[in-house]
């Protein structure tokens, strides 16, 4: 429904958005692995909408996607999606019907799958991360779908939130141990997170446990969609604040947060003795050695100097405005029926998936309904047992991803910088 939220707060004017139960972000909901959800969405706002459930592991016919797993949602109508997650972990919702308006607007929410047994912390906290382009009197710009943008990043934003607002402070105590889930809800923005005098230790990717590791460089790198679980031992000194800087852009840091130090003692000395590795979900792990191969070529974009690249003689007839193609073919928009998929896999089977990035852009590849391990970066294997549902691609890198088509369906395979998916860059795979 529309609503109004303060996201710059002070004597800003508010912002108008559009909202999941008139919050920005949406309710956070707390689920409990291998339980039974049921959540009824009604339709207030005056155009057709769906919900995806991004990153869990369920049946086709609730994956949200328009005109592929379910008619849309339209005014005044409703619909109950119902689950079982079977995955534990940090994942989120948002709709899947003209995703840049909606997204953009401001419809997006958390969705936390609580471990039966959660791993001991002494706070566990919520970053979910968007990004707007306000204008100076506060409300969003105009201008979304813009194809110039399309073709290259995306539509960036000027204003980074935290939990709906433009955050100065979060309050911290010395000595205490928190797991903070990162959920980055941008529609194109990408953010590298350096924490001043800190140590994060990534312990879940994407809701799947990973082998506990300190990012490269000390920078949590976060495209569009993608969650990053951190435990964070907070080794500062009381009273004083620490910075968390975003420096993803050349030249355009700037700082996102601060962690402010309450001036009480540590309420520990040394850091919490406890273990930290998640316990593994139950993912089927695929089998390299008999797994079918394919090769997902990513093309199209600007280039310098104005060209398309690699866009020679693609697309389907009819659809204009396409920037963007996988292996020459451009399916533009949100899902739409009749969409053909790319390839049929067999249930049950493994695959290896090539993506590779053939542009000069970022690309954050997200499959639906499961998740998928990285195997390899540019020919070398990608360490701490990485399973993702969304992977990240710099320009011209190429990335092998495994998993086990156990999920029958039409899935779709997209790049979740919006403004490159509904311009061409998102496919289905069939599993049957
Ligand atoms: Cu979160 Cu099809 O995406
Ligand atoms: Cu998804
Ligand atoms: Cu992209």
């Amino acid at each position: 429904m529309a609503g109004r939220a303060p996201l710059i707060g002070g004597d800003y004017p508010q912002t108008d958005v559009w909202a999941y139960d008139g919050n920005v972000p949406g309710p956070m909901l707390r689920v409990r692995q291998g339980e039974p959800v049921r959540i009824t969405v009604e339709n207030r706002l005056d155009e057709d909408t769906t919900v995806h459930w991004h990153g869990v592991r369920l049946p086709n016919a609730m994956d949200g996607v328009p005109g592929l797993t379910q008619p849309p949602i339209t005014l005044g109508e409703s619909f109950t999606y119902e689950f079982t997650p079977p995955d534990a972990g940090t994942f989120w919702y948002h709709p899947h019907a003209n995703s840049l308006l909606q997204l953009g607007r401001g419809l997006a929410g958390a969705l936390i799958v609580e471990e039966p047994e959660p791993i001991a912390v002494d706070r566990d906290i919520l970053w979910m991360l968007a990004d707007w382009r306000l204008r100076s009197d506060g409300q969003i710009a105009s201008g979304f779908g813009n194809g110039m943008e399309a073709a290259m990043s995306g539509r960036v934003g000027n204003t980074v939130t935290l939990n709906g607002a433009v955050p100065t402070d979060e309050p911290v105590r010395a000595g205490e141990r928190i797991r903070l889930r990162l959920v980055n809800s941008a529609l194109a923005r990408i953010m590298r997170l350096r924490f001043e005098g800190h140590r994060p230790v990534i312990v879940a990717i994407d809701g799947q446990p990973c082998d506990p590791h300190e990012p490269e460089g000390g920078r949590l790198l976060l495209g569009p969609a993608m969650r990053i679980d951190v435990i964070l031992d907070m080794q500062g000194v009381p009273g004083r604040r620490y910075q968390v800087v975003d420096d993803f852009y050349d030249g355009l840091a700037y700082w996102l947060v601060h962690l402010a130090y309450d001036k009480g003692a540590p309420v520990r000395t040394h850091p919490m003795d406890a273990a930290f590795r998640l316990p593994r979900n139950p993912l089927p792990e695929p089998d390299l050695s008999t797994a079918e191969r394919h090769e997902l070529r990513l093309q199209g974009g600007m280039m310098g100097g104005g060209a398309m690249a690699g866009m020679g003689g693609m697309g389907m007839p009819g659809m204009r405005h396409a920037a963007w193609a996988v292996n020459g073919t451009s399916m533009t928009g949100d899902g739409h029926a009749g969409m053909k998929p790319l390839r049929t896999l067999a249930l049950g089977r493994s695959y290896v998936l090539t993506l590779r990035n053939e542009t000069a852009w970022w690309h954050p590849m997200h499959f639906h309904g499961h998740s998928f391990r990285v195997v390899d970066r540019n020919g070398s294997p990608a360490p701490h047992r990485q399973w993702v549902d969304t992977v990240l691609l710099p320009p011209k890198e190429t990335v092998d991803v495994a998993f086990v088509a156990d999920n029958p369906g039409d899935w779709m395979l997209h790049c979740h910088v919006i403004d490159h998916q509904t311009a061409g860059l998102m496919t289905v795979l069939r599993i049957a």
